[in-house]
């Protein structure tokens, strides 16, 4: 049993490419009761899912996330939200404090909603669905409010696009354990080994990005391309860490986070 968990944690790898056909029912209602399996803070369970299965609404939130063909491919979307507004409600009714309206309550409920994100992610792999996080899902947190319709105290905190796969990509290489265990304190590591770390994603990188057009495209102008100036100059801009940094933050405004 134990391997067998193992095993699949191995060997699940992000589905870009989906067949059409919705997972029927009983699959969908096993998904998600082990999705809600998940640990939550207090077991108070301060997250809500939204499932995104009309064509129209999928098209219209995959231009809110940047228009990746595996939002519009998928049959479903699975939005995850950090939510206090259920609790806070409920406890201000009967006679308790509907308090959890801090930044401690957004950070601790994106990360339930983040945990019972993964539940899905790994149930899915169990059942034989595929699935992929969508990121690009806290690119414009107003325009996200607006479409959901969330009410105050809610917010996203992650996305997943889920149905059955149609590809199978080989799992991609990680980082050795030892270089991401750290013991008892923070190890400062060398430049040298740090060069080390990332050789293998740079010499790969380097001989495969001149095949795609697009990434050509967004290597413009930074000169000799290398895997960290590609992620860092081109792909993650500093200009999109502030633009989409400041979104999140009238995000956090309006749903009264801070
Ligand atoms: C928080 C988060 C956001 C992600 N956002 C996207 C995304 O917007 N589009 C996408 O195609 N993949 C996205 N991914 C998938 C990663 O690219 C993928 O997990 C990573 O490359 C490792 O590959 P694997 O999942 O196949 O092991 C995201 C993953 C995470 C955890």
């Amino acid at each position: 049993m134990e391997h067998e968990t193992l095993n699949l944690l191995h060997r699940r790898v992000s589905i870009r490419k989906f067949k059409p056909e919705m997972p029927d029912e009983e699959t969908l209602t096993k998904l998600l009761e082990a999705t809600i399996a998940a640990p939550s803070a207090g077991n108070l369970q301060n997250y809500t899912i939204i499932q995104i299965a009309d064509p129209q609404r999928k098209k219209a939130l995959n231009k809110l996330c940047m228009e990746q063909d595996c939002v519009d491919s998928a049959p479903l979307a699975f939005i995850f939200l950090a939510d206090t507004s259920r609790f806070n409600r409920y406890a201000a009714s009967q006679g308790g404090s509907g308090h959890f309206t801090w930044l401690f309550n957004y950070v601790l409920h994106t990360t339930d909603a983040a945990i019972a994100a993964q539940n899905m992610v790994i149930a899915a792999e169990a059942l034989g669905l595929g699935s992929v996080y969508i990121g690009s899902i806290l690119n414009r947190m107003l325009d996200m409010i607006e479409f959901l319709d969330l009410p105050e105290y809610v917010l996203p905190a992650a996305m997943l696009s889920v149905g059955w796969p149609d590809e199978k990509p080989e799992p991609k290489p990680r980082h050795p354990v030892e270089m991401v265990l750290h013991k008892e304190t923070y190890r400062h590591d060398s430049l040298t080994e740090l060069s080390e770390l990332y050789r293998e994603r740079n010499e790969n990188f380097c001989g495969r990005y001149q095949a795609h057009p697009r990434k050509n495209e967004l290597c413009q102008g930074i000169g000799e391309v290398n895997y960290p100036k590609y992620v860092s100059l081109a792909h993650y801009t500093e200009d999109k860490m502030i633009e989409r940094g400041s979104e999140m933050l009238k995000g956090m405004k309006q749903a009264k986070f801070l």
